[in-house]
């Protein structure tokens, strides 16, 4: 997950190299770097551990400059973080090197490289792109040539940018399995990791494809496929929309993008319902036919999206009436599968770029599966135009890098999609209108919920000083309790785990004291019942519990510690409306800690 930018021009073009690292800061890193050519075409590097503002601290003491150039924001994946390990990468004074990726092989080379008595300066599985590209040179091959020869060598996901000390004005983008965007300007061409970061400078971009390779001069890009022939990729114009992409009044990304929430949804679902049904044809021409034939369904996704998908096989099964199968999409990608007949693939995913999610679509693809459909956030995304079906949540850009308004436009899509198979499978109209109507009045059921964050930030002292923490839910709310422990761990660093709460008696129980904050979510359902009995066990042993409890449950309020009120809503719509309390929380942990 790191973050690049590269440009070649005839002006001085440092400062965009910096601005373009600023951009990039929303990923999260730990180190940054930029090497550029200079006029008399030597490299001149700078690199600092932490944020972009020691770089630019660096940059200000040391000023440099050159027309040509690649910087990187690092997040450490082999090596620690440290300004030796930061990008870019240099080998043999000749051929500078940025990396967004993992290069699986990297044992294997480094040996090599080491054999040929390379000097390998950091820990890093990058830095070995640079010695084998450098290696290609010193055997005779031109500058495209070693670049190309580069993707024979290395296995595993890249997006690189590459500069030669003595081609000043181009510089050659390669990529496989991770995102790379060729922004073209006047007289100026760019590279990066992600289209938000070329906005301030133009709007005419190129998504490139897995395997190609581009060779990018001030005055025209060319690009390669995967076979090395000459293709025309498609430009695509960036929207207006994605200059938003601003903190504005919010402290942080996550904060405005969990606020957004309200908006997002109801442009997730704007034009896909008429009043009584969901128009089939948003999910792609072909979609009427599909539903029709699907029998089963199979979803494959990780992290929150995986989470997305647990939430929609209770939906699937149960408005649909429709086996649902869900799984995080690194174990199916490896594995033997057997395909029931008539079975429709779904992945599910923000970005459209995640390698395991492209693996497992990728792999699924080797199967009799009836057709493969994706939900996703980003229009052009390899995952989009690999599918045969799309859905397209319209959450708008998410910098933040806990998904929270992506999540709950997935959760939007999904029960969608759950009434449009529904309504192939004799799902009944009456109840079809009512879920229709439920959805429409999602919108602003989140905004109330939102309300509740004053509240919510009031509560978390209770989290001070603790490395341990427990959500329990049951039934359509548990994928959400494992959604609100991953919000926690990923931004403040406390471990948390989701239980069902009916399996705490089979040994979690053992876990619960006074100590341990313990997050209970208990929506008015049929299952009731059942949650206060779990929450008398947690009492006997003196847990320390933080209820989420919809408005209208009678409570004890001895068995908890403290008590959110949530909004009445009906409990196939609740998954939607309790992520809500689990961001907030997990946000405003993060602040204090
Ligand atoms: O872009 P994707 O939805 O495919 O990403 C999958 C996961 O990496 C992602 O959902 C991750 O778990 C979240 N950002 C965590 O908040």
């Amino acid at each position: 997950m790191c973050g690049i930018i590269g440009a070649v021009a005839s002006r001085d073009v440092t400062s965009t190299l910096l601005e373009g690292l600023k951009r990039l800061e929303y990923r999260g890193y730990d180190s940054a770097g930029l090497t550029v050519i200079t006029s008399d075409n030597q490299f001149e590097r700078l690199r600092a551990s932490g944020k972009v503002k020691y770089l630019q601290k660096l940059f200000d003491k040391h000023p440099i400059s050159g027309n040509t150039g690649i910087a990187h924001t690092r997040w450490a994946t082999h090596g620690k973080p440290s300004e030796q390990n930061a990008h870019p990468h240099i080998a043999g004074n000749e051929v500078a090197i940025v990396h967004n990726g993992i290069i699986e092989n990297h044992q294997i080379i480094r040996a090599k490289l080491l054999s040929y008595r390379c000097d390998i300066t950091s820990e890093t599985d990058s830095e070995l792109i640079a010695h084998l590209v450098y290696l290609e040179l010193n055997a005779g091959n031109n500058f495209f040539a070693a670049v190309k020869n580069l993707s024979h060598e290395i296995e595993g996901a890249y997006a690189i940018a590459i500069i030669h000390r003595s081609e000043p004005g181009r510089m050659i983008a390669i990529r496989k399995s991770s995102p790379l965007v060729i922004g073209l300007g006047t007289n100026e061409n760019y590279v990066a990791s992600d289209a938000l970061v070329l906005l301030p400078l133009t709007k005419r971009v190129i998504y490139l494809e897995d395997g190609d390779i581009a060779d990018i001069y001030t005055d025209k890009v060319i690009v390669y496929d995967v076979n090395g022939n000459q293709v025309q990729r498609e430009i695509h114009i960036l929207k207006d929309s994605l200059a938003g992409a601003e903190k504005e009044k919010y402290a942080h990304f996550m904060l405005k993008e969990i606020y957004e929430q309200p908006d997002a949804v109801a442009k997730t679902l704007e034009g896909r319902l008429s009043s009584r049904h969901v128009l089939t044809e948003a999910f792609g021409i072909k979609a009427p036919e599909i539903f029709n034939q699907t029998k089963h369904v199979m979803i494959v996704a990780c992290g929150t999206s995986y989470h997305a998908g647990l939430v929609a096989k209770f939906w699937i099964e149960e408005i649909a009436g429709i086996s649902c199968q869900v799984e995080i999409a690194s174990e199916y990608r490896y594995r033997q599968k057997i395909v029931e007949p008539d079975t429709l693939f779904i992945t599910i995913s923000q970005s459209g770029e995640t390698a395991d999610t492209l693996a497992a679509l990728r792999s699924a693809k080797k199967y009799n599966y009836l057709a493969t459909l994706a939900i996703c956030n980003m229009p052009v995304s390899s995952l989009v135009r690999e599918s045969d079906l799309v859905l397209m949540t319209d959450a708008g850009p998410e910098i933040g890098v806990a998904s929270t308004k992506s999540f709950t436009c997935q959760l939007a899509s999904l029960i969608m999609l759950s009434i449009a198979l529904g309504s192939y499978k004799g799902l009944d109209p009456g109840t079809e209108t009512n879920l229709i109507k439920l959805l429409s009045s999602l919108p602003r059921v989140l905004e109330q919920t939102l309300k509740l964050d004053l509240s919510i930030k009031n509560i978390v002292s209770d989290f001070q000083n603790k490395q341990d923490s427990l959500f329990l839910a049951r039934g359509i709310l548990y994928p959400i309790a494992k959604e609100g422990a991953l919000k926690l761990k990923e931004i403040s660093y406390i471990h948390a785990e989701a239980c069902p709460a009916g399996e705490l008696k089979h040994g979690t129980l053992a876990l619960v004291n006074p100590a341990m904050p313990i997050i209970v979510l208990v929506p008015e359902d049929d299952l009731v019942k059942k949650i206060k009995s779990n929450l008398e066990e947690i009492a006997t042993r003196g847990g320390n519990v933080i209820l989420f409890a919809d408005k209208r449950v009678e409570l004890d309020y001895s068995q908890a510690r403290q008590i959110i009120r949530m909004p009445v809503v009906e409990r196939l719509l609740a998954p939607i409306v309790y992520s809500i309390p689990m961001q907030l929380l997990a946000y405003y942990v993060a602040l204090l800690k």
